[in-house]
């Protein structure tokens, strides 16, 4: 009786988490789990329509694009659509004073203007797997050695998918390790930019609007891939031809309204969803508020000095845009996770199924007690690892970071006989790394940026963690780091553009000195060694058992809940949400609707504000209502929101209606609903999409492109 009531009050707690619309699904177990609610929410077609080895389905329409977003085949031409901030490094890299393509935009007149990428790839996947068998072959729960048996049994698993092949492959874990999936890719690499909106319309609404509806970015860009005649994957030629995909998504102009389906296909990057409450705690009370604090005030210079210098604003939007992406989110997912009693949740689901392991199951019965002994020292090994990189490595110390760029110059110069070629080529590749970096270099802010972190570092960690450098600083300077930073950018090379460029092109043998006793050197090796002997090893160690933790505990949960059906947490591998157009409440006495239009971009104009200034042609356009076939309700739709569960990595996925025609781009997710990476809310978690009629009226409209609609498949 008490095992039956244990149960039920499970399944009434996590009732939430099995809701209908939460779920980033397996392409090749649809029919299986999914098909048929999919087809009660509205959905026309078939398993088979998505993912098939026998026939062209959407999977081979769907790719990822460069390392970490999902783009989409939009024409029998290879023309393919992602993000415009999935494009932005591409963009960026043709983007010069004379041909500004991030604010003026860029639109190749036809195929000969478009431009090439190096190091741009795209793939395609061939199938998947299920080899979870072959995976674990030899392998028992506790056995010594685990990790290498599976990751030899891996290895011979990709050589033989792959033999004779020229496709790549790949084997994820899923569910943390229960599971095993094998995916064969087929990589394109001569992948060329045809068209992106200017920055106004691509960025509109900047940092202020990213994470937030409503929205109005028009976050798209264009490209194509090329071929081989023979349709194969080929480095850049020019008699390289655009590639004939299997498949191509038609787009719909017919729009969407509330309560219809939509499905997002595409690669989410990671979740926890089956997380202890420790691992919640952690993050929520212990790392990231620590991180939020450190980048509030990375933001916060940043600002200060951009206000008073465009030329700064310029030199340092991208960066702040970086710091500021993941610190809004950390700052929503902390507020959503409140809002859900999420950590109460966690805790109530825990103490049913302890009481249930003690019962059942004795193996897993001592499994949240070594959560709780591993995380009370992962939280503060994860702390100190997260600061040094906020300090060393990710848009920390800069001229200190930079110093780091020499490291392989030195190393050259140490050998016993020198090879000369080698030296030249280390060095061009240093003075250009040095170029751009200077490019964008304020020194006021990176001197105040170093004392802040050097400040924060010291305040907020465990003095275990500190690195040697701040027993000089107190011997030397007693303890008062702004003296030490004034004499640290005195002194040191790299905070001179031109010191440390004419440093690199006459760098020799004599220098290593020179360079090992410069400040900035010093610091950098002294934040570097602090990494390297006093956190690395035992964070990789507290990673591992709880990474098997979590094995385990996967496993036991799907023991716990036998009628639960589970989705596995985002890997970046291909899933398959799917959900309804919805508005949200956000907060008590507000309702938001379920889209945007132009009105509302015409609404925010202000060229006072950067963040908000409207091109003069897409006013124009607004004005003579010349909205073409893209039009509804007299006006134009922009973005919309529905109940898809997506996250990073997802930004470029299609978006496509019930015939599984596209009817936008899958980019951002709104504020209320961060949290969905921990644990969904289906009030209020909300993917955003941007109207793929906004998209063709820009292309049309805007850019005067139409060439390329002649080659897209409407359906009107
Ligand atoms: N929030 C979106 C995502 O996580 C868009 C990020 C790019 N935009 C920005 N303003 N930083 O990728
Ligand atoms: N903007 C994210 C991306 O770039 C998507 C998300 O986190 O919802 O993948």
């Amino acid at each position: 009786m008490r095992k039956i009531i244990t149960l039920l009050i499970a399944s009434v707690i996590f009732s939430l988490s099995v809701q209908a619309k939460e779920g980033m699904w397996i392409p090749i177990l649809l029919e299986k789990y999914n098909m048929e609610e999919m087809q009660q929410m509205g959905f026309k077609l078939t398993a088979e329509d998505i993912y098939s080895v026998n026939q062209a389905c959407m999977k081979d329409a769907v790719i990822i694009f460069g390392r970490g977003c999902t783009g989409e085949l939009i024409s029998d031409q290879g023309l393919i659509i992602t993000n415009h901030h999935c494009g932005f490094d591409a963009i960026q890299k043709h983007s010069s004073i004379e041909n500004d393509y991030l604010t003026e935009g860029f639109w190749a007149k036809d195929r000969s203007q478009e431009l090439t990428n190096d190091n741009l790839s795209v793939t395609f996947l061939k199938r998947i797997e299920d080899v979870t068998g072959q995976v674990l072959r030899g392998v028992t729960d506790d056995m010594e050695g685990r990790t290498d048996t599976i990751q030899k049994n891996i290895d011979a698993l990709i050589k033989k998918a792959t033999e004779g092949t020229h496709y790549k492959a790949n084997i994820k874990p899923f569910f943390h390790g229960n599971q095993y999936f094998l995916s064969v890719n087929e990589v394109y690499n001569d992948i060329r930019l045809v068209g992106a909106p200017p920055s106004a319309i691509g960025k509109f609404g900047g940092d202020t609007d990213n994470w937030m509806w409503p929205r109005h970015t028009g976050d798209f860009s264009l490209f194509r891939i090329y071929a081989d005649k023979d349709n194969n994957p080929a480095a850049y030629s020019k008699d390289n031809v655009p590639y004939k995909p299997l498949k191509h998504f038609p787009i719909s102009l017919k729009g969407v309204k509330e309560g219809d389906f939509t499905m997002v296909f595409g690669y989410p990057g990671t979740t926890e969803e089956y997380a202890p409450s420790y691992h919640l705690k952690m993050i929520t009370e212990k790392v990231n508020p620590e991180l939020i604090d450190i980048r509030t005030k990375k933001l916060d210079i940043i600002k200060k000095y951009q206000i008073k210098d465009p030329a700064v604003r310029i030199q340092y939007a991208s960066k702040a845009a970086s710091i500021s992406n993941s610190w809004k989110r950390w700052i929503g997912e902390i507020k959503g996770l409140d809002k859900l009693n999420a950590i109460d949740k966690k805790e109530n689901f825990e103490t049913h199924f302890q009481r249930w392991a003690n019962e059942n199951s004795k193996q897993y019965a001592n499994l949240l007690n070594e959560y709780r002994a591993s995380y009370q020292t992962y939280g503060d090994y994860r702390l100190a690892y997260s600061y040094i990189t906020e300090a060393i490595f990710r848009n920390g110390m800069e001229a200190v970071q930079t110093s780091r760029n020499f490291y392989q110059l030195k190393n050259a110069y140490k050998k016993d006989t020198l090879d000369l070629e080698q030296i030249k080529r280390i060095k061009t590749d240093l003075e250009k790394k040095l170029t751009s970096f200077y490019k964008d270099y304020h020194q006021p802010i990176d001197k105040e940026m170093t004392v802040t972190i050097l400040s924060m570092f010291k305040e907020r960690i465990d003095p275990q963690f500190h690195p040697e450098i701040y027993t000089r600083i107190n011997k030397k300077y007693k303890g008062n780091i702004s003296k030490f930073v004034d004499h640290l950018f005195a002194k040191t090379i790299f905070a001179d553009p031109q010191a440390s460029l004419s440093f690199a092109k006459n760098f020799s043998a004599k220098d290593i000195k020179k360079l090992e006793k410069d400040p900035a050197y010093i610091l950098y090796h002294s934040f570097y060694d602090a990494y390297k002997l006093k956190i690395l090893d035992n964070y990789n160690a507290l990673s591992a058992k709880i990474e098997e933790l979590n094995r385990k505990y996967m496993a036991a949960q799907m023991k716990f809940q036998p009628d639960t059906t589970f989705y596995p947490d985002a890997n970046f591998t291909l899933r398959v949400s799917y959900g309804k157009v919805k508005g949200y409440a956000p907060k008590d006495g507000v309702i938001f609707k379920n889209h945007t239009t132009l009105n509302g971009i015409i609404e925010k104009d202000n060229p006072n504000i950067y963040d908000y200034r409207v091109p003069q042609k897409l006013k124009d356009l607004y004005e003579k209502k010349d909205f073409g076939q893209y039009e509804s309700q007299g006006t134009v739709p922009v973005c919309f929101v529905a109940t898809n569960h997506t996250t990073g990595g997802n930004s470029g996925s299609p978006v496509v209606n019930a015939n599984g025609e596209l009817i936008g781009i899958n980019f951002d997710r709104a504020w209320e609903g961060v949290m969905s990476d921990l644990m969904f809310n289906p009030e209020q978690c909300r993917n955003i999409t941007l109207d793929i009629r906004y998209v063709l009226f820009l292309i049309d409209k805007f850019a005067g492109a139409s060439y390329l609609i002649d080659e897209m498949t409407l359906v009107k």
